[in-house]
């Protein structure tokens, strides 16, 4: 039988519950669903690879169809290396569209035997971002209802670095104005 392979790539910087929704959605619609995250995003990251995958690994446990790899280099290199054809991604707002579109017509390019299948955030999660999460991790607001639970501990290490660092600039700043 011809089983269908798909790829769900991102950054996953970290999962949020926006991506396993469309991860538990798209496993639903393929034999495979393999979570592709990128090693070297152009923008840096604030979690290893090694944590991305052990965040996403964590929280697709229970999804049998699911596989999480990380990938360095050209997507369409990593569908080729997977006898995968289909890319899902998901779309928020309409603001996602125009870098969402890009790419699919950049990626069909570059291998046209795939095709891109955009899943609709569910409404509750069309705010949703990775960068917004660590935002407001980084002020202590409640963040348990947007990502997996897996993601917690990882997210509080980073509050906790982050509030050192604030301490230790603050001090700084302090030992600065005595020496006037
Ligand atoms: O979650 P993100 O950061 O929006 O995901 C972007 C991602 C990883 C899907 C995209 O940057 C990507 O596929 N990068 C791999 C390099 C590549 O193939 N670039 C050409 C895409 S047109």
């Amino acid at each position: 039988m011809n089983k269908k392979i798909a790829v769900y790539p991102g950054s996953f910087d970290p999962v949020t519950n926006g991506h396993l929704d469309i991860i538990t959605r798209s496993s639903e619609l393929f034999d495979r669903l393999i979570v592709g995250v990128l090693k070297n995003t152009s923008k840096p990251c604030t979690f290893a690879i090694s944590e991305r995958i052990a965040m996403l690994a964590s929280c697709t446990r229970g999804i049998n169809n699911v596989y999480v790899a990380g990938f360095d280099g050209l997507l369409v290199d990593f569908m080729k290396q997977h006898k995968a054809r289909v890319i899902v991604r998901g779309l928020r707002a309409i603001s996602d569209f125009e870098y969402e579109f890009q790419m699919a017509l950049m990626n069909r390019n570059l291998y046209p035997q795939v095709e891109t299948v955009f899943l609709m955030t569910d409404e509750h999660y069309s705010y949703l971002s990775s960068s917004i999460v660590k935002e407001l991790a980084g002020f202590n607001a409640d963040i348990k209802s947007f990502v997996p639970r897996s993601v917690m501990p990882y997210l509080n290490k980073q509050r906790t670095a982050r509030a050192k660092k604030y301490s230790d600039s603050s001090k700084t700043i302090v030992k600065k104005r005595r020496k006037h």
